[in-house]
């Protein structure tokens, strides 16, 4: 028997994820208390930092608070929460003024913000660094969390599982009212130890999941274990069968699925198959432009329909120097691989690029757990609805990370640190025989989510991928409840979770709305206007 549990730890406030999400509201919230952040890479590494577009906010006279809102609910299909899309875009200036003030440097124009253009806007509204915005955002926070003295970072550190009354031996149910968070168990990577991370409050921002698909823009660290640690928590969460494809992810296999930003749409490319014809138009009026679910179907629908492997996306008829100006970063990485931007045309197709669902929220990020919210990518608010609009999804995390403060304060000073919950229990596990098992189980995983349940489905395709999924978690918890806890493990598990909510969401919607297009309900059907709550 091994033994890897010990060391316990209490702070008023544990934050899971270094993203955006986790560092805004830990800056704001150690002003009430102590802060550990818990992050299962080093700091930057996260969704935030790989951001290019930039964040989505009226920042000029010429746009309008009604103008955002109206392109947000079109982009939603139907679903988004209007409420909570009033709230976001009406608070959405302030925090960006807010992040400029702690050191973030966006691009500029004659001393002004220069606002870029992407799909579905009707305006031009997106603040933007280059075309590097993530990084710039993370290293502006990073730089101040650092510094600040109620805050500690835990780096390497892997969030295994919420502590609930589960832990406690209690029974624990979606239907039970009064589920507490206490806290969370954490793997030590470097040291090989589960530690005790006990707080009053517990923020998830852990991220998305674009991991769970063969071809993702995502890194690596996106692998859904906010949403998988919340669902086993019996936290309610919704909507997960709205997967965004980003159209355009570089088609150079060593590249990665590297995005290739709507940004670049928006200053003027255009869409070619292999025979030199713009597509586009013949799909939607609003041609390039067009919201993402649209324009990654129609480059599917090319696809499928010439057998082509990728189409082309072309910027080449601006200048140069402007090209290389406004998207350095794009420019770069291409060059890398022998393409031009600025010459010639970029091979691209799309990937899954933004889990619009996640951990249900309410207006100010409390999920159904007490004492846990959820901030950023993993949760969902309502914002989004069936499909998100570009560069929504910084914003949201920023606007959320500053409104669950107040009631994660409050919480905090009426509930103490829950001492009885027991050290992580390792009895019986060995160290795993059989490693191969990982790997297969995720690359399996990945290709089945790819195949059947990707930019359209059908009823015939998600009930195989249901089997198929089924086999692997079968397989995988047997695995787990005999092996020593590792990342990768852990990973593997919560990937199959998070497939297996997709998965039961889109069979559970029978129709055809924003990111969720089903062959054999190609219609949008009124009575199916509501959430998929799991
Ligand atoms: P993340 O930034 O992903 O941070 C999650 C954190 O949680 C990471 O630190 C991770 O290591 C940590 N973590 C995860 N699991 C665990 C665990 N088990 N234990 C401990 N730590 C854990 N959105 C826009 O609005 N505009 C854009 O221009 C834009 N461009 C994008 C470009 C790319 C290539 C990608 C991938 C996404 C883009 N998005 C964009 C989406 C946006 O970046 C993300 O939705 C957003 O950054 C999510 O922030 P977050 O803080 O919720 O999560
Ligand atoms: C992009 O730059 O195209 C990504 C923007 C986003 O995901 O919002």
């Amino acid at each position: 028997m091994l033994s890897m549990s010990g060391q316990r730890y209490t702070f008023d406030f544990l934050v899971l994820g270094s993203g955006v999400a986790g560092l805004s509201y830990a800056l704001r919230v150690a002003e009430h208390g102590t802060v550990a952040i818990v992050t299962k890479k080093e700091s930057a590494e996260s969704n935030t930092n790989y951001a290019q577009g930039g964040i989505a906010a009226v920042m000029s006279l010429e746009d309008s608070y009604e103008q955002h809102i109206e392109d947000t609910l079109v982009a939603g299909a139907g679903l988004c929460d209007r409420e909570i899309v009033e709230i976001v875009v009406r608070e959405g200036p302030q925090r960006i003024r807010e992040l400029m003030a702690l050191g973030a440097e966006f691009t500029r124009q004659n001393g002004q913000l220069h606002l870029g253009r992407e799909g579905g806007h009707t305006s031009n509204r997106i603040v933007h660094a280059a075309d590097a915005t993530g990084r710039e955002v993370e290293r502006a926070l990073l730089a101040r969390v650092r510094a600040h003295p109620n805050i500690s970072i835990f780096e390497y550190h892997y969030a295994i599982d919420l502590i609930t009354e589960h832990h406690l031996g209690q029974h624990v149910s979606r239907l039970r009212p009064d589920v507490h968070c206490f806290g969370a168990y954490v793997l030590d990577e470097r040291n090989d130890v589960v530690k005790t991370f006990l707080a009053r409050v517990t923020l998830l921002a852990t991220g998305g999941s674009g991991q769970v698909y063969l071809h993702t823009t995502n890194p690596a660290i996106a692998t859904g274990d906010g949403v998988a640690m919340a669902y086993r928590a019996k936290a309610r969460v919704a909507n997960m069968e709205f997967v965004q494809f980003h159209p355009t992810s570089l088609a150079v296999p060593a590249a990665d699925s590297f995005l290739i930003s709507e940004a670049v749409r928006g200053e003027g490319a255009r869409l070619y198959n292999l025979a030199g014809e713009r597509f586009m138009p013949a799909y939607d009026p609003r041609a390039e432009l067009a919201p993402r679910d649209i324009v990654a179907r129609a480059i599917d629908d090319q696809l499928k329909q010439r057998g082509e492997p990728h189409v082309l996306l072309d910027i080449s008829h601006r200048p140069a120097e402007f090209v290389r100006e406004h998207f350095p970063t794009i420019y770069q990485t291409c060059l890398g691989f022998g393409i031009d931007i600025t010459r010639e045309p970029i091979p691209v197709v799309p990937a899954a690029h933004y889990q619009c669902g996640g951990v249900q929220t309410d207006a100010w990020g409390r999920t159904s757990i007490q004492g846990l919210f959820a901030c950023g990518e993993v949760a969902c608010t309502g914002l989004h609805g069936a499909n998100r609009l570009a560069s929504n999804s910084l914003l949201e995390a920023l606007v959320f990370g500053h409104r669950a403060i107040e009631p994660s304060v409050a919480y905090a000073r009426e509930h103490a640190i829950e001492t009885a919950v027991p050290d992580w229990d390792d009895s019986g596990t060995q160290r795993p025989q059989e490693w191969v098992l990982v790997s297969h189980n995720r690359d399996e995983l990945r290709r089945v989510m790819w195949d059947y349940v990707g930019i359209v489905r059908s009823s015939l395709r998600l009930e195989r991928a249901f089997r198929r999924t089924h086999l692997l978690y079968e397989e995988t918890e047997d695995f787990y409840r005999r092996a020593r806890v590792s990342p990768g493990l852990c990973e593997l598990r919560n990937m199959i979770a998070v497939a297996y909510l997709i998965i039961r969401s889109a069979q559970m919607r029978r129709e055809s709305r924003g990111l969720h297009y089903m062959l054999d309900y190609p219609e949008p059907n009124p009575a199916e206007r509501r959430p998929t709550l799991v």
